[in-house]
C-alpha cells in the first residue's frame, strides 16, 4: 500500500555513456505540487517523460500509487490514462476543433458516448473560457488560449497526477499569465502535479515543494520558501542567482 500518488525509487537514465538521471527518488503525495528547476540539460524533461513512459529506465522502480509502471510488462496506455500531461507546444491536433481534441481523449480513454463527450468538453471550455473557440482549429487560437486547452484536454479524463513540461516557455509573455492562473486553480482544487518550469516567481507561488535538479541527481529540495530563500548547496545559488540577476 502507498499512499503516494508517484514514487520514484533510485531512477537511472542513460542515453550512450550519458548518464542523464543519476538515482532519482522522490515521492509525490496526493494533491501535493512539485516544482522541478534545474538548468538547461539537468533531466527535467527526461524525469517527466520517464513516468509517463515515453523513455524506459534503465535501473530503479517508478510507482503509480500502488503499481510499479517501470515492470516492462505493465500496459502502457492503462498509465498513460491515469496521467495528464502538457509539453511545451504542440499539444493539440491540428487537424481537429478545439472541441474534437477534447472529446478524443474522453472518447477514447473513458470509452464516453459522444454526446456526453461533448457535454464535458464543453463544461471544460466554459471553465478554460474558451466556449466560443469550440469549433474553432488550434492554429486561429493564441499560444496562451492552445495551452489552455491542452491543459483542459490533459485533465478532462480526471487523471491522477499531471504532469507540465515548461508548459509557459513557448509563449509571448503577456500570454503567460493566463495559463500560470489555470494551473494555479488546478493546484488550488487538488489536483497532484509536477512540473518542469523556469518560471521561478510561478513555483514559488505555487509549488508545494521544490526540487532543483542537478545534473540528474536532486541536489536540494523543500519548500519554496526554503529552496529559494535559504538554499543550502552552492550549485542551487548559483542557479538561482541567474534568475533574479
Ligand atoms: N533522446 C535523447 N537522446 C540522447 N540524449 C538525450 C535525449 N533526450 C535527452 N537527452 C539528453 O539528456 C540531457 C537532459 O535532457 P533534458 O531534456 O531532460 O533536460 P532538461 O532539464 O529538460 O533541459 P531544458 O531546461 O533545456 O528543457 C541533455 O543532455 C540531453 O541532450
Ligand atoms: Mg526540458
Amino acid at each position: 500500500m502507498s499512499e503516494k500518488v508517484l514514487r520514484l525509487d533510485g531512477v537511472w537514465k542513460s542515453f550512450g555513456d550519458h548518464d542523464v538521471l543519476r538515482g532519482i527518488d522522490l515521492a509525490v503525495a496526493p494533491g501535493e505540487v512539485v516544482a522541478v528547476i534545474g538548468a538547461s540539460g539537468s533531466g527535467k524533461s527526461t524525469l517527466l517523460r520517464t513516468v509517463n513512459l515515453l523513455e524506459p529506465i534503465d535501473d530503479g522502480r517508478i510507482w503509480l500509487g500502488d503499481a510499479d509502471i517501470s515492470d516492462p510488462r505493465v500496459d502502457v496506455d492503462e498509465v498513460r490514462a491515469r496521467i495528464g500531461v502538457v509539453f511545451q507546444q504542440y499539444n493539440l491536433f491540428p487537424h481537429l476543433t478545439v472541441q474534437r481534441n477534447i472529446t478524443l481523449a474522453l472518447r477514447h480513454v473513458h470509452r464516453m458516448r459522444r454526446d456526453e463527450a461533448d457535454a464535458a468538453a464543453s463544461a471544460l471550455l466554459q471553465r478554460v473560457g474558451l466556449a466560443d473557440k469550440a469549433g474553432a482549429h488550434p492554429d486561429r487560437l493564441s499560444g496562451g488560449q492552445q495551452q489552455r486547452v491542452a491543459i483542459a484536454r490533459a485533465v478532462a479524463t480526471s487523471p491522477e497526477l499531471l504532469l507540465l513540461d515548461e508548459v509557459t516557455s513557448a509563449l509571448d509573455p503577456e500570454l503567460v499569465g493566463e495559463v500560470l492562473d489555470l494551473v494555479h486553480e488546478l493546484a488550488d482544487e487538488g489536483m497532484t502535479i509536477v512540473m518542469a518550469t523556469h518560471e521561478m516567481a510561478f513555483a514559488r507561488d505555487v509549488a508545494d515543494r521544490v526540487v532543483f535538479l542537478d545534473e540528474g541527481r536532486v541536489l536540494e529540495q523543500g519548500p519554496p520558501s526554503e529552496v529559494f530563500g535559504a538554499p543550502r548547496e552552492e550549485r542551487t545559488r548559483a542557479f538561482l542567482a541567474r534568475f533574479s540577476a
